[in-house]
């Protein structure tokens, strides 16, 4: 089978990424074997090229969402998949990934895929969707919240975070730069912040009469989360994605804040198994958001596979909203 690998250890730049010739993995009692038809790209893929893991063995196969098509199952199969089930799952980066002709995945993560939603579609709601989900639906506290700002409004996470939001009737605000507001719109948040032109801070203080915002999600990094602070409102929350800030002078309690995190990948390296299960939930209810149209397509981009390397130098260099999605 044709896959995208990383060759050997030193290679750590997307342009070191080699097509090979390699033999269909051979699955255990407790794996299902995907015939892929479409993958999704993440910023975590390049960032695995230039960081590694040390349970690889090379030539490592890249790729973490994946749907395609049953064509093996194992001797342990309680979800009873059969061969040609249409199913979609986020697989664990310590192993061998996606961007293959064939993968093999632990049974736990995957969730079969609605009839009425494509493969691509299916492909571009797994990493970044599943941790929109995650911050949203179960680290967050709904209740009696009204407000939530959403950083990166264009990015894999943020678009479909905006949209869960707003499903969820929670005022939303976002930042995006200038030129992918356009795109945003789309989504209906409450108010776009230019944050390359606007100063964030403070337009949200401006905007919630000096409150600040119940929720923040931020995929930005620990500095924006710093600024966060003095955007939330008391007993508000803050989800980390990308880097927590310092609380060493910020009096958190004082304000009855939290500051929460996710590591969707995190619950196959911990062989937490009702986390990997939740893997597959939620791949499960973003699958019927779609199919009932209640989530929109965030898919700019199709590529062929042999071009996922030139896709993932695009997402790196940050010319991407929304997402990208390679077929075979
Ligand atoms: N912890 C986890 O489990 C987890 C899971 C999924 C993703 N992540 C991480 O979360 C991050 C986002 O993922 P993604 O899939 O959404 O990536 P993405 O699709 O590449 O989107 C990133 C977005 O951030 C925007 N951006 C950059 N700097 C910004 C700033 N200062 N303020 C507002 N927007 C800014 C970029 O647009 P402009 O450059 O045009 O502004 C881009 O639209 C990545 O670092 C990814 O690795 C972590």
């Amino acid at each position: 089978m044709k896959a995208l690998v990383i060759p050997t250890p030193e290679i750590k730049q997307i342009n070191g990424l080699k097509i090979q010739d390699l033999a269909i993995p051979d699955i255990h009692e407790d794996e299902i074997l995907v015939k892929l038809h479409a993958v999704g790209l993440n910023p975590v893929d390049f960032k695995l090229v230039s960081g590694h893991h040390p349970n690889w063995t090379y030539p490592h196969t890249l790729g973490l969402d994946a749907a395609g098509e049953v064509i093996k199952v194992g001797s342990i199969n309680p979800k009873h998949f059969k061969l040609g089930d249409r199913v979609f799952y986020h697989s664990d980066l310590s192993k061998d990934g996606c961007f293959a002709e064939y993968a093999k995945t632990n049974y736990r993560c995957v969730a079969k895929i609605p009839d009425s939603v494509s493969y691509q579609e299916a492909a571009s709601v797994l990493c970044n969707g599943m941790t929109a989900y995650s911050a949203i639906h179960r680290k967050m506290n709904l209740t009696g919240k009204k407000t939530i700002l959403i950083h990166a409004g264009a990015g894999g996470v943020g678009s479909i975070a905006i949209q869960l939001a707003k499903i969820a009737q929670l005022k939303v605000f976002t930042t995006v730069s200038t030129h992918k507001i356009d795109w945003v719109k789309q989504f209906k948040p409450d108010h776009i912040i230019d944050y390359k032109t606007e100063d964030t801070t403070q337009k949200i203080l401006e905007l919630t009469d000096g409150v600040g915002v119940d929720l923040i999600v931020n995929t930005v990094g620990p500095e924006e989360a710093q600024k966060d602070l003095a955007r939330l409102a008391y007993n508000g929350a803050l989800m980390t994605i990308v880097g927590e800030p310092k609380l060493d002078d910020y009096n958190l309690s004082a304000m009855g804040q939290s500051v929460l995190s996710v590591n969707l990948g995190g619950a196959h390296q911990h062989n937490n198994l009702s986390q990997i299960d939740d893997l597959a939930v939620m791949a499960e209810k973003l699958g019927n958001l779609l199919a009932t149209k209640k989530l929109h397509s965030i898919i700019t981009k199709t590529i062929d596979f042999d071009e996922i390397p030139s896709g993932l130098k695009d997402l790196l260099d940050r010319k991407i909203s929304g997402k990208i999605i390679a077929t075979f």
